[in-house]
């Protein structure tokens, strides 16, 4: 991630922090109140949406855009996302995406989104839980708002981990912002002094509620001081082409198994529309392979209605595991079919 020391903390959880943000950077007005976002957001990032929208008294369907695929894809196109963003130009409050969506594996092009917010006055904020430590983030290049992530997905951190803010520089020194305040985001120095009237301070530091969970943030710098041993292009370079690897091993058994069980890869071809993640929409019995890999040690995961996602991780994956990977699946559907 690129982005100054000052723009960056590590604290609470994902959909807190998401919160947080909003309450600073979701300011509606009666004219310019809506949140613009992509349909099929991670659960969380729809409740939350609902209710920051709900909290400042206007109606989730007027107030929220969705964006959906094109009749018959499973994609969203950057272009519709830059499109929508014009046509609704001035009423548009806040732009909040998830960089990588969840579901799909879709990478979007978030420096453009971010530019076309601006361009018709909106801020600009993305969900990072499934970019962070899987795609390059210029997060300050691009001049994105906010931004928050989880560190539990390529972090490895463990669930419920810590979680990350970022705050852009410029809004380092708004004290016209209203935040919500606790001891841990006041002025360090005098902190400790424990008197009243909230001083925030500068940068994303300025937002935490409370001191650090210990165990959390041991577990979470011990993955972070492996990522800075290694460094992001490395890993980059890496999970493209484990990626592809996986890629061609599905279509390859998609192909020779097509009369029992086709598989269609709904996550974009093209490398920088994507991270480590595949999601392979099965046409056939998907729950009983999804089920057979899981007993046969393969960790993946499994989306309604039949949709299996698997991430190659570059830190800890290698060309074998998906060599491995393919052995499983041809066995799985062997037993399935
Ligand atoms: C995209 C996305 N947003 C939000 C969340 C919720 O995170 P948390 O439980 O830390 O609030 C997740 C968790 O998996 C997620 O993947």
């Amino acid at each position: 991630m690129e982005a100054l020391s000052s723009e960056v903390v590590i604290t609470h959880s994902l959909t807190t922090n998401l919160h947080l943000l909003m309450v600073s950077f979701y300011r509606p007005t009666s004219t310019r109140y809506k949140i613009l976002c992509e349909k099929k957001a991670f659960p969380s990032d729809q409740y939350a949406l609902e209710s920051q929208v709900k909290f400042h008294g206007y109606d989730p369907k007027d107030a929220i855009i969705e964006i959906a695929p094109r009749e018959g894809d499973h994609l969203i196109t950057d272009q519709d996302i830059l499109d929508t963003i014009r046509k609704h130009g001035n009423e548009i409050a806040l732009v909040m995406i998830g960089g990588v969506n969840y579901y799909s594996g879709q990478l979007f092009d978030m420096e453009a989104i971010t530019k076309a917010g601006h361009e018709v006055g909106a801020v600009v904020g993305f969900d990072l839980a499934h970019a962070a430590g899987n795609v390059k983030l210029n997060l300050h290049d691009w001049q994105v708002d906010f931004a928050a992530w989880c560190s539990y997905k390529y972090l490895n951190s463990s669930p419920g981990g810590v979680s990350g803010m970022f705050v852009h520089k410029n809004h380092e020194n708004k004290p016209e912002l209203p935040r919500f305040a606790g001891w841990w985001g006041h002025d360090k120095s005098t902190r400790f002094l424990m008197e009243p009237g909230f001083k925030p301070m500068p940068g994303a530091e300025g937002w935490q509620l409370s001191n650090a969970p210990v165990l959390g943030m041991a577990a979470h710098l011990a993955s972070l001081d492996i990522f800075d041993e290694v460094g992001m292009n490395k890993l980059i370079e890496k999970r493209i082409k484990l990626t592809n690897y996986l890629e061609e091993i599905v279509q390859e058994i998609s192909a020779k198994y097509s009369a029992v069980c086709e598989f269609e890869i709904i996550t974009p071809k093209e490398e920088k529309r994507r991270g480590a993640q595949l999601s392979i929409l099965v046409h056939g019995k998907g729950k009983p392979l999804f089920d057979s890999l899981t007993k046969q040690g393969v960790i993946a995961d499994w989306r309604e209605p039949n949709v299996i996602r698997i991430a190659p991780t570059p830190l800890y994956n290698s060309f074998e595991d998906i060599f491995n990977f393919g052995q499983a699946l041809e066995k799985a559907i062997s037993a399935h079919n």
